[in-house]
């Protein structure tokens, strides 16, 4: 009889345990809640972000990722030792500037807006125009880009090299031998893929916490989900299809206007057309689109509820919204709600220069 009574309790042990295992597995993948409009969309529901998966060929360690990030607010890997990428990415301004394009080495201006590093991790082409595959891949392009930093790789690597604190940290994430141009991408790749947002009221409405979005901002939340239509570009936990689109969005410079997407695949239908942002902290990164011409979400949802611009290209889902100045502020303020609270995201201090590897 005790026997039975000791096995029985056991059980009931073994099987609370099981089941708070089961609950603490489910509450780890908790599945995205808000389902979107099926029709247009496809399967993709808006809600928090899923863990960042690193590929195979650059496992994080958290030195590789103090590393990444000490590169990455490192202004001696310019050439005049001026630019970081924290200068066009900077965590106080929503890991972007100020715009509306973005001022590089000695002053000189880019075409296009500067996008939040905050999140990149998700996309799964980097760039406007997407020519890019990876954030590896990417990171090497800025450093020798002209009216970036400027610099070439090779300039670059001597530098870092000549720096004893950073050959101290390279050996202990790479082993012996020279530092490449790869190890210093590979690095800030690492760090780039730490710089995500688990937490907004957004993600906590969506977890379940009802009290976190205020009525206003549920009713954005509706009208992007639905009159709206903006979850037909803007979807997924990344609120990106991570495809091009043609909005309509007046070139800077019309006799040669950026031709976007178009200048990758020579595909006639991506005149023009550029990757769909991310949507998660905007609010925090004005001016918007590619070439910074909308200064504010007020304007911005404007130009939607407009049909956007005009463009022989004009991709089919743009059409004029009907909205109502109420149902505008409350876009405005779903997009608000976005705004991301973890504090390594958004109040991360730029690396001090004098804290830097010397
Ligand atoms: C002078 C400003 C400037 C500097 C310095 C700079 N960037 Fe950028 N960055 C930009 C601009 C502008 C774009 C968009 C260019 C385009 O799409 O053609 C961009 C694009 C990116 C993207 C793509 C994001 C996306 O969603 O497509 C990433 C990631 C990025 N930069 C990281 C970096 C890193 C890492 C460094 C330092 C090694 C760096 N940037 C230095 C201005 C800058
Ligand atoms: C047809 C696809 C599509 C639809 C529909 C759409 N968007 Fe966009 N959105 C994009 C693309 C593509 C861009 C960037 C376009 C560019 O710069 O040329 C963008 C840019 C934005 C930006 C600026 C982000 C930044 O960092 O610059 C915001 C905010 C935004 N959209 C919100 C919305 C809202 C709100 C709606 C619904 C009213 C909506 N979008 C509907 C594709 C779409």
């Amino acid at each position: 009889m005790r026997r039975t009574l000791i096995s029985i309790a056991l059980s009931v042990v073994v099987l609370a345990a099981a089941a708070g295992l089961i609950w603490a597995l489910a509450d780890q993948q908790a599945p995205p809640l808000i389902q979107i409009n099926a029709q247009v969309l496809g399967p993709q529901a808006i809600g928090p972000l899923p863990p960042v998966v690193a590929p195979p060929g650059n496992p994080p360690s958290s030195a590789k990722i103090r590393l990444g990030k000490e590169l990455y607010f490192d202004p001696r890997l310019s050439a005049d030792g001026a630019i970081s990428c924290a200068t066009c990415h900077d965590p106080a301004l929503g890991w972007s500037d100020e715009g509306p394009t973005s001022a590089g080495i000695r002053g000189q201006l880019g075409g296009r807006r500067s996008p939040p590093v905050s999140n990149a991790a998700y996309s799964p082409l980097q760039f406007w125009d997407g020519r890019s595959p990876s954030l590896e891949d990417q990171a090497k392009g800025p450093i020798q880009n002209p009216v970036e930093m400027g610099n070439t790789h090779e300039a670059m690597i001597q530098t870092v090299s000549g720096i004893s604190a950073y050959q101290t940290e390279f050996k202990a994430v790479y082993g012996e031998g020279p530092i490449t141009v790869d190890q210093v991408a590979e690095a800030i790749a690492a760090f780039e893929r730490t710089v995500v947002t688990t937490d907004s009221r957004f993600d906590r409405y969506a977890r379940g916490d009802h009290g976190s979005l205020t009525p206003l901002e549920k009713e954005g939340l509706e009208i992007f989900n639905g009159k709206g239509h903006c979850t037909a570009c803007h979807w997924g936990p990344y609120f990106s299809d991570g495809r091009f689109h043609n909005l309509g969005v007046p070139p800077l410079d019309p006799e040669k206007p950026d031709l976007g997407r178009y200048d990758v695949t020579k595909n006639p239908r991506d005149r023009r057309a550029f990757k769909t942002p991310t949507i998660r902290d905007a609010a925090r990164r004005p001016p918007y689109l590619h070439n910074g011409s909308e200064k504010t979400l007020e304007s911005l949802i404007e130009f939607y509820d407009r049909g956007g611009g005009k463009d022989p290209n004009l991709d089919p889902l743009m059409v004029p919204l009907g909205l109502s100045k109420h149902e505008k502020a409350a876009l405005v303020a779903f997009i608000k709600s976005l705004d991301s609270l973890n504090p390594e995201v958004a109040n991360v201090k730029p690396i001090d220069p004098r804290d830097l590897p010397r």
